[in-house]
């Protein structure tokens, strides 16, 4: 099979994206498949006319990869593809729509108010500031509703910090999701499904070496220390696997996807957001939860790609 490999973009996570791509195109060839990769711009649509691929493997973070319109496009060509399909893309790219799918569904998700940039910009930080904080209590967390890898997201822990981590989301996106935050162990569980229905993998734990997984932590090598399988009780493990395939089933995914999410001091899980395209770098976290379930990277994506074509 003749797969195609798109990676890069014009996201803000495109060096992300270009790294996950590097690794899945090496996986996918020691698998013994005929890959290439391409970026995802223009040139691309004459090619999946003319000659179209077997199928696609999307390695791209951040908008059109991740938010559905690519995946529309493919839909149009009729190119087969690995991962969640377009609709389902739309709504977990968009955190506040996914989290009210969640909520409508009883799975558990911090509370949260939105707010755009141009009612920030109107009224002004003050009132509307202790509006948020009255409602949500602190910490909170700040951050774009669309986007990824930490990018214009900010833990607020004093009120006087609200105002600037607001700006900072702003230079990220147009609209603010402001989240009750919760303190407690990250956990990412990877959501797989090779033909049998989603199954957990096991828990990634994230320990971020500053205690904030931003950007640099997510992507330099060093900076985060990982458990795979996550340091949790059994029983917690077992009702983070559950609520992140249930997860996965309310929001439509498909084939792959990560689930993020807060474990607090009383072993609850909280459901941050799903990711229908996470990082596949040498640092994220769905091959590290492929390997600690004793399975192989390169085979897994084999196999998706295959139930993809046929
Ligand atoms: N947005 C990054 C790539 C992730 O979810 O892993
Ligand atoms: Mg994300």
């Amino acid at each position: 099979a003749h797969v195609l490999v798109l990676a890069g973009g014009l996201s803000y996570e495109r060096d992300v994206s270009l790294r996950s791509g590097r690794r899945v195109l090496d996986a996918l060839r020691l698998a013994g498949l005929d890959a290439e990769q391409r970026d995802a711009d223009v040139t691309l649509l004459p090619i999946l006319t003319a000659t179209p691929p077997d199928a696609v493997l999307i390695s791209l973070h951040g908008a059109t990869g991740e938010d559905g319109a690519l995946r529309g496009v493919l839909e149009l060509s009729g190119v087969p593809y690995v991962g969640p399909d377009a609709r389902a893309a739309r709504l977990a790219w968009d955190k506040p729509t996914a989290k009210a799918v969640l909520r409508d569904n009883n799975l558990p998700t911090p509370d949260w108010i939105t707010l755009p940039q141009e009612t920030f910009s109107e009224l002004g930080a003050g009132a509307l500031m202790t509006q948020i904080i009255d409602r949500l209590g602190l910490p909170l967390m700040v951050k774009p509703t669309q986007g990824g890898s930490g990018l214009g997201a900010h833990v607020v822990r004093e009120a006087s910090e609200l105002p600037a981590a607001m700006v900072g989301c702003f230079a990220y996106g147009g609209t603010a999701l402001i989240e009750r935050f919760v303190t407690g162990v990250d956990v990412a569980v990877t959501v797989l499904d090779l033909g049998d229905g989603p199954v957990a993998l096991p828990a990634v734990e994230i320990v971020p070496a500053n205690g904030v997984y931003d950007y640099t932590a997510r992507y330099t090598a060093g900076v985060t220390t990982w458990h795979a399988p996550a340091r949790l009780p059994e029983e917690v493990t077992e009702r983070v696997a559950e609520i992140a395939v249930a997860t996965y089933k309310a929001l439509g995914l498909r084939d792959l996807s990560r689930v993020d999410l807060i474990v607090d001091a009383g072993g609850d899980a909280h459901v941050l957001e799903a990711n229908v395209s996470p990082g596949l770098t040498e640092t994220s976290l769905v091959p590290m939860a492929i390997e600690a379930a004793g399975l192989d990277f390169g085979e897994v994506l084999s196999k998706l790609i295959q139930a993809a074509i046929d």
